[in-house]
């Protein structure tokens, strides 16, 4: 893991890969997005999530724009939201993004969620906008394995993705171990729990005992966990904070007493009773 660095990738199941580490951009307001991602473009980042629902997507791509980085160096995820979803509804959808975001593609296009009676023909239309090259590679956010299975047993591209909450706070191994069977990276969001845990006294003592930050414990957890992560910030001393995790290495005894902080604590939303 310490040869890694903050371009590293992972393949996935569809021909692209993905880095490892990316900017979170949710919450983040226009002014505060686009001076965030410029600063994590600079700092070295190449991976930047957002969403449609985030309301920021302009200001994602005229940070992007003005970087002067190469469109094609940047890994870039939007997601489908709710309201969109449905075959007809997921293409228009993916159109404007793509007009907000000033690019002809995204890297990867996720279904924001598994809104029941919908996922089923949004994912088709993602199949359709994959083959039409308007994003390189497609997933799913926030599918429980019930989700998983019953979307494996309909479709023709099997997501590359799935990106759900995922800390040591939360560890759904079950859901963990299924993605990794069928070839779906699991892409931790809300990596610092929303920022609810960063004061764990467990989180403090690993932080001393490694010279890091708390924020930086919990990151490394996560990519060496095997999880591609996304944790946000707005703040550019943050931003190059949370990346500066590939100097250090968490002991074998360290994660696997981590592995034993399960609290299924949630702080977005639950998918795990929508049918
Ligand atoms: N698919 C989904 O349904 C879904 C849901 C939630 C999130 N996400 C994605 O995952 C990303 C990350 O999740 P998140 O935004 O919920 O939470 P997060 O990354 O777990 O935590 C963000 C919070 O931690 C603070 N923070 C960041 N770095 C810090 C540091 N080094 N020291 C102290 N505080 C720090 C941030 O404040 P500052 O900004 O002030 O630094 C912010 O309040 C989102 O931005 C979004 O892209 C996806």
């Amino acid at each position: 893991m310490s040869e890694l660095s903050l371009t590293s990738t992972i393949p996935t199941n569809q021909t692209i890969s993905v880095p490892l580490l990316g900017l979170g951009v949710w919450k983040s307001r226009p002014k505060e997005c686009f001076d965030a991602v410029k600063s994590a473009l600079e700092v070295g980042y190449r991976h930047i999530d957002t969403a449609a629902i985030y309301g920021n997507e302009a200001d994602v791509g005229r940070a992007i724009d003005e970087s002067g980085i190469k469109r094609s160096e940047i890994f870039l995820v939007t997601k489908l939201w709710n309201a969109d979803q449905g075959f007809e509804e997921a293409q228009k959808a993916i159109d404007v993004s793509l007009k907000k975001l000033g690019t002809d593609y995204v890297d990867m296009y996720l279904i924001h969620f598994p809104v029941s009676g919908k996922r089923k023909e949004s994912w088709k239309a993602l199949e359709k906008i994959k083959k039409e090259g308007k994003a390189k590679s497609i997933g799913v956010s926030n599918f429980m394995v019930t989700h998983l299975k019953e979307l494996l047993n309909e479709t023709e591209i099997i997501p590359a993705m799935n990106q759900v909450e995922y800390h040591p706070f939360l560890q759904d191994t079950k859901l963990k171990e299924y993605c990794e069977k069928n070839g779906i990276l699991l892409e931790a969001y809300s990596p610092l729990a929303h920022g609810q845990k960063l004061e764990d006294e467990r989180v403090t003592k690993l932080a001393k005992k490694y010279n890091k930050s708390n924020a930086q414990i919990l990151i490394r957890w996560s990519l060496q966990s095997g999880n591609v992560v996304i944790p946000k910030s707005k703040n550019p001393i943050r931003i190059k904070e949370n990346a500066d995790v590939f100097d250090f290495t968490l002991s074998q005894d360290d994660m696997k007493e981590i592995s034993n902080w399960n609290e299924n604590f949630r702080t977005c939303w639950d998918p795990t009773t929508v049918d």
